[in-house]
């Protein structure tokens, strides 16, 4: 690795998939038990809210039951030691990476722990089920959907993720498919931009011929072996 200052990384369901959270794509994978167009399109939300609902309450009530493991430890010592810029953008909507300690993620895709207002359009932290039509902290209506980023739906903060990654001197894709875009067009963007890339993943993705370097196993080996090597300890 030559000279590298500033850092992206992109995370996907395969960085939790050793804390308990089902991936979407693979054996018992979520979307192996629901359709898309069921549960995640503005669609469906108008159709059937409340089956849309349960789906992302339990999801919401899982996350009491994980913990972070040791790819979402070495990822935040990272953010902490790492003496130049870094960013973790997560298609996540997990909170296990603030969990283990990192601070500068972007989720992309939104969280399940937030709750959006339809009337207001305010933001709120959300721990419990929103099925029962809760009313909004900000404004009391009974309007707070997920706030979760839906097929068919612009994914949050792009420019702040285009501008990181013009500036990337490394690029690295861990626990993703590269099935969804526009996070599986990010690599061919840092290379453009001329950053080295670097994909760690249990198998093949759809993205892997677009990296410089491949590193196959589980997230919760090649993580931890790659921050040692980048911090050099
Ligand atoms: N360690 C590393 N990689 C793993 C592990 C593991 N323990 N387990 C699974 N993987 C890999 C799989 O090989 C797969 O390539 O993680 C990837 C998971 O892929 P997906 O299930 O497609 O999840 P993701 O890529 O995050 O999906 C992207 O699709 O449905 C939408 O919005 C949803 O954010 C999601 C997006
Ligand atoms: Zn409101």
């Amino acid at each position: 690795m030559s000279a590298i200052a500033n850092i992206v990384i992109l995370t996907g369901a395969g960085v939790s998939a050793e804390s308990g959270l089902a991936t979407f794509r693979g054996p018992d994978g979520l979307w192996e038990g629901h359709r898309v167009e069921d549960v995640c399109t503005p669609e469906a939300f108008a159709r059937d809210a409340g089956f849309v609902h349960r789906f992302y309450d339990m999801r919401r009530a899982a996350l009491e039951t994980v913990a972070p493991n040791a790819a979402h430890e070495a990822l935040a010592r990272l953010d902490r030691e790492w003496p130049g810029e870094l960013l973790i953008v997560t298609q996540n909507v997990d909170d296990l990476h603030e969990r283990a300690g990192a601070s500068r993620v972007l989720h992309m895709h939104g969280e399940l722990r937030s709750a959006w207002c339809l009337d207001c359009d305010a933001r709120s932290g959300w721990t419990g089920p929103l099925g029962d039509a809760p009313e909004c902290p900000a404004c009391g209506a009974r309007a707070l959907r997920p706030d979760i980023v839906w097929f068919g739906e612009i994914p949050y903060q792009m420019e702040r993720i285009e501008a990181a990654l013009a500036r990337a001197d490394l690029f690295v894709s861990i626990g993703t498919s590269g099935a969804v875009y526009p996070a599986a067009g990010f690599v061919r963007a840092a290379r453009a931009y001329g950053a080295e890339t670097l994909e760690l993943n249990l198998e093949a993705s759809q993205g892997s011929f677009a990296f410089d370097e491949t590193r196959r196993g589980p997230a919760s080996v090649l993580v931890p072996e790659w921050v040692a090597e980048m911090l050099g300890a």
